[in-house]
C-alpha cells in the first residue's frame, strides 16, 4: 500500500526548479505554480507539465492550446506562493507581478530567468492530473538569475540550505 503523505515525501526528496505556467486568450486568462514542468523531446522541441484535473485551469489550458512556462528567479517566491494560493484569484496572482505578452498571447511575468512560449501538443488524462504537451515557439532567458529551487517541501537557493 503506498501512503499518499509517505508518497509526497519521497517525491519531494527530487530537488526542482519552480515555473509558474501562464496562458491568455481574448477572456481567458489563467497562472499556476507547478514543478512538474520538464523537457520531453529536442526535435521537435517539446516540453510537459502536470496540473490537478479539478483545476479550473484545466479547461483554460484546452480552450486556450497556448501557454508559457515562466522559470522563476531566486528572489520569486513571492510570486510562487501567490499563483499557488487557491483562494486567490487570477486578477490578484497577476496583480503580484508585471506582465508583456509572448508571441501566443500567454503572459511572460517581469523577472523571470527563462521562459517557453509554447503551443499546446497533446493533453493526455492520467490519474488526478492532466499532463499537457507543448511544443515550443518562442524562448528567452537571464543567464545573470539564480533559480529559485524545491526541495523536501521547501524553497531552496543553490549552495543555500
Ligand atoms: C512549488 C510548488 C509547485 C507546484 N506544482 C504543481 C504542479 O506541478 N501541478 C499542480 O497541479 N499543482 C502544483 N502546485 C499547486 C498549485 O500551484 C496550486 O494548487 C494552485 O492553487 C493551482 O491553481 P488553482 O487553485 O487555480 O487550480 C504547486 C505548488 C507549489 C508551491
Amino acid at each position: 500500500m503506498i501512503e499518499p503523505l509517505e508518497l509526497r515525501k519521497v517525491m519531494g526528496q527530487f530537488a526542482t526548479g519552480v515555473t509558474v505556467i501562464t496562458t491568455q486568450s481574448a477572456d481567458h486568462l489563467f497562472g499556476f505554480t507547478a514543478n512538474s514542468y520538464t523537457s520531453v523531446s529536442l526535435d521537435p522541441p517539446l516540453i510537459l507539465f502536470c496540473l490537478h484535473k479539478d483545476s479550473k485551469g484545466c479547461p483554460i489550458f484546452l480552450h486556450n492550446q497556448v501557454f508559457a512556462v515562466n522559470i522563476l528567479a531566486a528572489d520569486q517566491i513571492e510570486v510562487s506562493n501567490g499563483f499557488a494560493t487557491k483562494e486567490l484569484s487570477t486578477e490578484d496572482r497577476f496583480g503580484l507581478v508585471n506582465h508583456a505578452t509572448a508571441t501566443t498571447g500567454s503572459p511572460v511575468l517581469e523577472g523571470v530567468m527563462g521562459w517557453l512560449d509554447c503551443r499546446l501538443s497533446s493533453s493526455i488524462e492520467s490519474g488526478d492530473h492532466v499532463i499537457f504537451i507543448g511544443e515550443v515557439v518562442d524562448m528567452n532567458y537571464d543567464a545573470d538569475k539564480g533559480p529559485l529551487l524545491y526541495f523536501q517541501g521547501g524553497y531552496r537557493e543553490i549552495g543555500g540550505q
